[in-house]
């Protein structure tokens, strides 16, 4: 594990760079939560036990969801795969990590297991200009969905900045990512996240139907390094995107490739670059369907 973990950092490709912002609310939260109980067997921590939140009932809570107004195309029927239990991905190690974002001390569960289960810098920066911008992109009631959301930190933000989230990955990650969405948002999040097996590329038209899938806004970060699905990305990115719906892209570039696919991208949407942090290499883009 030590390996993959070298590898990650040696590629720059698990380097937080982007500080979140820490409010004095967030200090004095993380100054009270109780220092997480290491088992000694290589990270996994005995907290996550402790929250009262087993893993059974991780999937209840989307169902008693409430929110959305009747008729709402998106909350029409809930597809089975949105009512699906995730088994809690099964990694040999975890460990917990603290983030603070609107104000809240946001907790997470993480493995450097695998790509989709750790905070990415990109997520960071997305997360910061949610919150700093909350009003201005109206996010309180927005159709949100997130494509590869990982260990869900954006969806979380997102959610408890009031929007109607759907956080959505590959399906070995979908359990570690809906435990971090439901331990985060169970309190004080006016709509509770949905979870959703999204694979780029495959079947779009079939799992997301445009005419009945509408968003105000995609939500995506880091989903550009070094994979051979760019082609299939861009294509979900594009088939998400209808009139209207503003994709928000962050992303740390790290190789050429990432600056190939943003020359791609910039030939299907028009783009704004809304943030930069040049210490980090994290960009922020605004694309809108061309
Ligand atoms: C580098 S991680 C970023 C995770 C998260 N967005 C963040 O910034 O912390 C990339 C994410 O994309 C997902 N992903 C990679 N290939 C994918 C594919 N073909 N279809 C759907 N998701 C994919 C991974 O599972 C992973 O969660």
């Amino acid at each position: 594990m030590r390996d993959l973990k070298d590898t990650l950092k040696s590629q720059s490709l698990l380097l937080p760079e982007v500080e979140p912002l820490t409010s004095w609310s967030c200090k004095r939260a993380l100054e009270e939560e109780e220092a997480p109980v290491m088992d000694g067997s290589g990270g996994q921590t005995t907290s996550s036990k402790d929250d009262g939140l087993e893993a059974k009932e991780v999937g209840a809570f989307q169902e008693s969801d409430s929110g959305g107004p009747p008729g709402d195309v998106n909350r029409a029927e809930p597809s089975p795969q949105s009512l699906q239990q995730f088994v809690p991905t099964d990694y040999a190690s975890y460990t917990q990590e603290h983030y603070c974002f609107a104000g809240r001390q946001i907790v997470m569960q993480e493995s450097i297991e695998s790509f989709g289960a750790v905070v990415w810098p990109a997520a960071m920066a997305l997360c910061q200009y949610l919150e700093e911008h909350t009003e201005e992109l109206k996010l309180r009631d927005a159709k949100i969905l997130e494509i590869g959301a990982g260990p869900g930190l954006v969806s979380i933000v997102a959610s408890i900045l009031g929007a109607r989230v759907t956080a959505t990955d590959l399906p070995d990650v979908l359990g570690n990512l809906q435990y971090n969405l439901a331990r985060n948002t169970r309190a004080g999040a006016a709509h509770a996240p949905e979870v959703r097996e999204l694979v780029w590329g495959d079947q779009l038209e079939r799992q997301l139907p445009r005419a009945a899938f509408y968003y105000d806004y995609v939500l995506a970060s880091d989903v550009v390094y070094h994979h051979h699905a760019l082609d299939t990305l861009l294509a979900t990115m594009a088939h998400l995107a209808q009139p209207g719906t503003v994709l928000l892209w962050a992303n740390k570039f790290r190789f050429s490739t990432d600056y190939e696919f943003l020359d791609r991208f910039r030939q299907v949407f028009h783009t704004t670059l809304l943030a930069e942090h040049p210490e980090s290499t994290v960009k922020l883009f605004k694309g809108v369907r061309k």
